[in-house]
């Protein structure tokens, strides 16, 4: 895995420089399905999924990060947007919302379809998050809502990004990630304690919802 970053932002775009085209995003744009699955098929255990994630997911992220009350969200593995753009649309005005994935194809898809002046897209590592978060000038997150597999990455790589989401949240923030295996549970317990869990049976694979909160 690599970090670019003077590639990383010439594949985004900040909050500043989109100011004034917000629009509600949709829930789904076209192709977003065939997008994930031929990403899938190109790097299988980056994407961890053959499809994204459903409506019912979506809005069990949204109340579990509450999205609502957030100043500064930050996604890892936004992939083709769905929960990206349900956050958005939780999200208050005044709000931001810093997407970080290693696709460059997901990336640039994401810029090219969601326009709204609260959403950074980051090409990079999830370890990286606080070198992130200072680069685009945003506080430490409230929320870090993360779909990226933990379990197929080496366990150095998990280690990092467990260190990096417990020091990149705001005393009493939320990390709140969603995944078909546990793993993500053994390293981040390391750094923010023992999590609350909760299964979504309607989305396609069913999916283990791990809620942590960062001591205040
Ligand atoms: C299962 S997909 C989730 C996509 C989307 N959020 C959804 O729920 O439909 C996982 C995403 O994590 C990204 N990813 C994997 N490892 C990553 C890492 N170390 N840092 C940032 N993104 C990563 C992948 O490129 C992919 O877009």
């Amino acid at each position: 895995m690599r970090y670019e970053p003077s590639s990383a932002r010439a594949a985004t775009r900040t909050a500043t420089e989109t100011a004034g085209a917000f629009e509600t995003p949709p829930a789904a744009a076209p192709g977003d399905r065939a997008a994930f699955l031929l990403e899938f098929l190109r790097h299988p255990r980056q994407i961890g999924s053959v499809v994204p994630s459903s409506s019912f997911l979506e809005q069990r992220l949204v109340r579990a990060t509450d999205a609502a009350n957030a100043r500064a969200i930050v996604e890892l593995g936004p992939g083709t947007g769905g929960t990206t753009r349900a956050l958005l649309r939780a999200l208050r005005a005044d709000a931001h919302l810093l997407a970080i994935d290693l696709s460059p194809s997901f990336c640039a898809r994401l810029a090219a379809r969601v326009h709204d002046p609260r959403l950074a897209i980051q090409r990079g590592s999830a370890e990286h998050i606080e070198e992130f978060l200072r680069q685009w000038r945003l506080p430490r997150a409230d929320a870090i809502v993360s779909g990226i597999p933990f379990s197929t990455m080496p366990p150095d790589v998990a280690d990092r990004i467990a260190r990096a989401i417990e020091a990149a949240l705001a005393p009493g923030g939320r990390f709140v990630a969603y995944q078909v295996r546990a793993d993500v549970a053994r390293y981040a317990s390391r750094y923010l304690g023992a999590p609350i869990k909760r299964w979504e049976w309607r989305n396609v694979p069913p999916l283990q919802v791990f809620t942590w909160r960062k001591k205040v």
